[in-house]
């Protein structure tokens, strides 16, 4: 398959307003794809020529093609409760989130909600993901079983709580390791699933679950971690209460040898340069979750202060605290974010972060977020002019930069005009399927 249209993709993070190095664009471009991995990306005078004329065309010029969009952070049992009116944190934990995730403990539950979680993502250009699952093993075998019909690159977890959760919710110290390490066994590596080891956050683990935990990291490292870090003031005074030795949040995880290069926490907002310096040392990524701090009134992430401290991160949506499945939404809300703290993010590094960034920050780079030689076929083709008022803003646009931030700032799932899943077209596939059903 030769996918055509204007390619756009990352080799580098961007330094500055237009650091033309740092991308591959190609304005009359190509991308050969054959058995659902990219076998060469550049002009399409170039790359057609490689793939002969045989080959089958999606032409989608004018539309721009780039790697498909990563989301490093979110809920799948939540989907159906974004916009859970008027708390914070942990009121809105206790009222609406805990409350929801109960349903997952039958089975054609979680199987129905993960089947529309993927084709959320799916929808709004997002190919590889890393969730949370409910604490019920049946969550976690209903989301990988959702990504692998897709044949989706996802990553995630079951929850693991054993305190400050209702009892429906809570596992124990031994049953959250039996399970989690049972699921491992399942599906780590099956297909295209990772395994995120997922100890929820502080408040809902006891010290013998973090125990546990650090069991869980030492036996497999080849598995993720993640979890929750300092996101709001009343949660953190409450998780340093519990865990009255430790230095500070940061230090609780630090003391279970949790932090590793695989581990990404969520949010990250009211830390100490200790803290960061602390995650830099250890490689493990704090996570930008935008539209989420925002929504539930938790605070501002401060980016420079991780690049000047050297610590990485990267972006997420968090649904159901996050607001929307758009990661193009998700950086119009991070750009606002910065910019509050007089920090810019430009059109290429918001870009960047998406695809590439994102794709880093999960070690996964050689097989997604860019379209190199060799890396999996997961494709978004977005229109830039696909609602009126954009089409009407881009007719004064002059360059690919500001095309991105029009895109970024104006554009939603309504820009996604095809998503490509390992070289299959996944939007026609849905068309396809539902007209199926009609008949
Ligand atoms: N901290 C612990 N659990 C959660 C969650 O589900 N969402 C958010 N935003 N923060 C959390
Ligand atoms: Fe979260």
């Amino acid at each position: 398959l030769l996918i055509r249209g204007r390619v756009l993709t990352f080799v580098n993070e961007p330094q500055g307003i237009d650091d033309t190095a740092s991308y591959r664009y190609f304005e009359d471009g190509a991308v050969f794809v054959r058995g659902g991995k990219v076998v060469e990306t550049g002009n399409y005078a170039d790359v057609s020529k490689l793939a002969g004329a045989a080959v089958e065309v999606a032409d989608h010029r004018p539309n721009l093609i780039l790697p498909g969009l990563i989301d490093t952070h979110l809920h799948f049992p939540q989907t159906q409760a974004i916009a859970s009116y008027g708390a914070q944190l942990l009121e809105w934990l206790n009222t609406y989130i805990f409350v929801e995730e109960q349903k997952f403990a039958r089975p054609a539950h979680a199987a129905a909600v993960a089947d529309r979680f993927m084709d959320e993502l799916l929808s709004n250009g997002t190919t590889t993901a890393v969730a949370y699952c409910s604490v019920h093993p049946e969550s976690v075998d209903a989301y990988f079983s959702a990504a692998e019909a897709r044949g989706m690159r996802m990553i995630g977890g079951k929850v693991m709580m054993d305190r400050n959760a209702p009892d429906a919710l809570r596992d124990t110290p031994q049953q959250g390791y039996d399970e989690t390490k049972r699921l491992i066994e399942k599906w780590h590596g099956r297909g295209r699933a990772h395994y995120a080891i997922s100890p929820r956050f502080a408040i809902t683990s006891t010290p013998e679950q973090m125990e546990m935990s650090q069991a869980l990291v030492a036996e497999h490292p080849e598995c993720y971690v993640q979890t929750h870090l300092s996101e709001n003031r009343d949660e953190i005074a409450f998780a340093t209460s519990l865990y009255p030795d430790a230095k500070d949040y940061t230090d609780i995880y630090a003391r279970y040898g949790l932090l590793n290069d695989r581990m990404l926490l969520g949010h990250c907002i009211y830390l100490s340069d200790r803290e960061i310096s602390v995650l830099a040392e250890s490689g493990a990524v704090g996570v930008f979750c935008p539209t989420s701090n925002l929504f539930l009134g938790s605070g501002l992430f401060d980016r420079d202060r991780f690049d000047r401290l050297g610590a990485r991160w990267s972006v997420a949506t968090d649904v159901g605290g996050g607001t929307s499945f758009s990661m193009l939404e998700t950086m119009d809300e991070a750009y606002k974010v910065l910019h509050l703290q007089g920090q810019r993010l430009t059109p290429f590094a918001s870009f960047y972060r998406m695809t590439l960034g994102n794709a880093r920050a999960l070690g996964l780079h050689d097989h997604i977020g860019s379209l190199h030689a060799g890396a999996d076929a997961d494709i978004v083709v977005l229109d830039s002019g696909a609602k009126s008022a954009m089409e009407y803003r881009m007719r004064t646009a002059t360059s690919l930069a500001e095309e991105l931030f029009i895109l970024q700032t104006m554009g939603d799932d309504r820009c996604v005009a095809e998503v490509y899943v390992a070289g299959k077209a996944m939007k026609a596939r849905k068309a396809g399927a539902a007209e199926k059903r009609q008949l």
